[in-house]
């Protein structure tokens, strides 16, 4: 399983071991499957590389469905509803996504929160981190305006921050599915039917 355990409550670190609500998942898939589990932490847009050329044979990292990426993969059934959310300091100005015109946005690099911004703010300051965390961090240095990630991610990370809050409305509707290469339809039966028993 290739992933990036950068993703509370997804997948991250306890200790040297990477846990969360995907590592579960997978375990109790493999586990139906009679199969072994070995998980991979590696960069974020290394996830979708890794299985496409073999190297995994699982992409689980949080990873919405979305039509570039099923150019070089096949998603599983899908196992959770996301939204991009807008992260902001408490007294921002901010207050939803018509204001984030002109702003310096912090993102993961390569997510769909890095799409979104790049794409669809008009004059938007995109700053990638190779960690949603390290955005965050920057946010609350005031060295950007707001960060733009995913919903229940930005819950943990906000937690774990002072003096931020999530504003309301999202700006995407997004599910997570499990990648797969292309040319393994055995292993996607498999895991689908897995995930309906589960
Ligand atoms: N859902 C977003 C995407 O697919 C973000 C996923 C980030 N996952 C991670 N493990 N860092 O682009």
């Amino acid at each position: 399983m290739a992933t990036n355990a950068e993703f509370p409550p997804f997948e991250y670190y306890d200790g040297d071991e990477v846990v969360g609500i995907d590592a579960e998942f997978a375990a109790a898939i493999a586990d139906k499957l009679g199969m072994d589990l070995k998980i991979e932490d590696m960069a974020f847009d290394s996830v979708i590389p890794a299985v496409s050329s073999g190297k995994a044979d699982i992409g689980v990292a949080g990873m919405t469905v979305d039509p570039d990426r099923l150019e070089s993969v096949n998603f599983s059934d899908t196992y959770a509803d996301a939204s991009q959310v807008i992260i902001v300091k408490e007294d921002s100005a901010i207050a939803g996504p018509a204001d984030l015109e002109g702003k310096s946005i912090g993102v993961q690099l390569g997510t769909t929160g890095d799409t979104y911004s790049s794409e669809n703010v008009k004059d938007a300051k995109v700053e990638q981190y190779s960690k949603g965390f390290e955005a965050v961090q920057a946010l609350t240095q005031g060295k950007i305006d707001a960060v733009v990630i995913d919903s229940h991610t930005a819950k943990e990370f906000v937690k774990e921050a002072e003096g931020l809050k999530i504003l309301d409305e999202p700006l995407t509707e997004e599910e997570y599915a499990i990648a797969i290469a292309k040319d393994n339809k055995e292993l996607m039966e498999k895991i689908n039917d897995a995930l309906a028993k589960l």
